[in-house]
């Protein structure tokens, strides 16, 4: 059995939902939605999704924290140094919410600023779980000559600041492979040393980017989502993003039979 085999059997025998256990009803009307959460900034965070702010007490949220301590663990130990993908193989696996509620996890801990960007520019959905426009962005960045600096939102949550996709582009594929782009990620990166970096890309076996992107990245972080995506195709996305290292797979929305709400996070082959 392979270690990607051993990690997601003992994942599943632990059978948490996170679905239904953390957030009830959102997947249905959101009728029940509390009230907007402020924060610091001004910002209002009205997703429930984002547990790590909507319901830091809760056990998806505690997973997401140790998430964020094995990442914090692994710059201190020098194996991982500050910029992170999150993928996954195939869409609608919890990329953009892992990202995000790691992002915001990070980001709530004294003294980590962090840099969340939306590279999902074929699909992007961070500012919608924000709830605020994507404005100028990434692609303005690198295709128009926009100043980061001037695209930068400031959450007011942490020092979480988040660059959104921006503008579409009918060549997506193109945009990413392009040299011009990893030098503008290999800047961000020099620029802010001192700031981690959590990038949201399309998934991995249907887009040629997001391996592009990988090359550039420090660590990658995958998502599997229980019931979506089979072995095989968790084994084909690590074969496409071999040469970075795998920071650890995120098991998400796992089936429960104690209807535990939780995340499981594993490092490879160590789960
Ligand atoms: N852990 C989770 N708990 C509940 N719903 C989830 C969870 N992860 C993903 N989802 C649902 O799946 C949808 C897709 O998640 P998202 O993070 O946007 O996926 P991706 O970015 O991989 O396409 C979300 O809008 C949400 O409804
Ligand atoms: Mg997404």
């Amino acid at each position: 059995m392979s270690r990607i085999e051993e990690a997601l059997e003992k994942a599943a025998k632990i059978r948490v939902d996170t679905a239904s256990a953390v957030l009830p009803g959102t997947k249905m009307s959101g009728v029940h939605l509390p009230p907007p959460i402020m924060t610091e900034g001004g910002m209002s965070v009205t997703n429930q999704l984002l547990v790590t702010v909507s319901d830091p007490h809760t056990q998806a949220a505690e997973e997401y924290r140790k998430l964020k301590s094995a990442i914090v663990k692994m710059t201190k130990e020098g194996s991982f140094m500050n910029m992170l993908m999150v993928t996954s193989a195939i869409g609608g696996e919890g990329k953009s919410l892992t990202s995000l509620n790691l992002a915001l996890s990070l980001a709530q801990e004294f003294d980590h600023t962090v840099l969340l960007v939306d590279a999902d520019i074929r699909k992007p959905s961070l500012h919608t779980f924000l709830g605020i426009e994507n404005s100028v962005g990434l692609t303005d960045c690198l295709l128009d000559g926009a100043e980061v600096k001037d695209a930068l939102v400031r959450t007011g949550i942490g020092k979480l600041s988040f660059l959104s996709a921006g503008r579409s582009v009918s060549n997506p594929a193109e945009v990413f492979t392009s040299q011009r782009m990893r030098d503008f990620f290999l800047e961000m990166k020099n620029r802010y040393p001192d700031r981690y970096i959590i990038i949201d890309t399309p998934p991995v076996l249907p887009f040629a980017e997001t391996r592009s992107l990988s090359s550039v990245v420090d660590g990658v972080v995958l998502v599997a989502k229980e019931g979506l995506v089979t072995l095989h195709n968790i084994e084909e996305a690590i074969q496409c993003i071999k040469g970075t290292p795998l920071l650890g797979i995120v098991y998400n929305e796992a089936a429960t039979e104690f209807h535990r709400d939780s995340y499981r996070y594993c490092r490879e082959g160590n789960a």
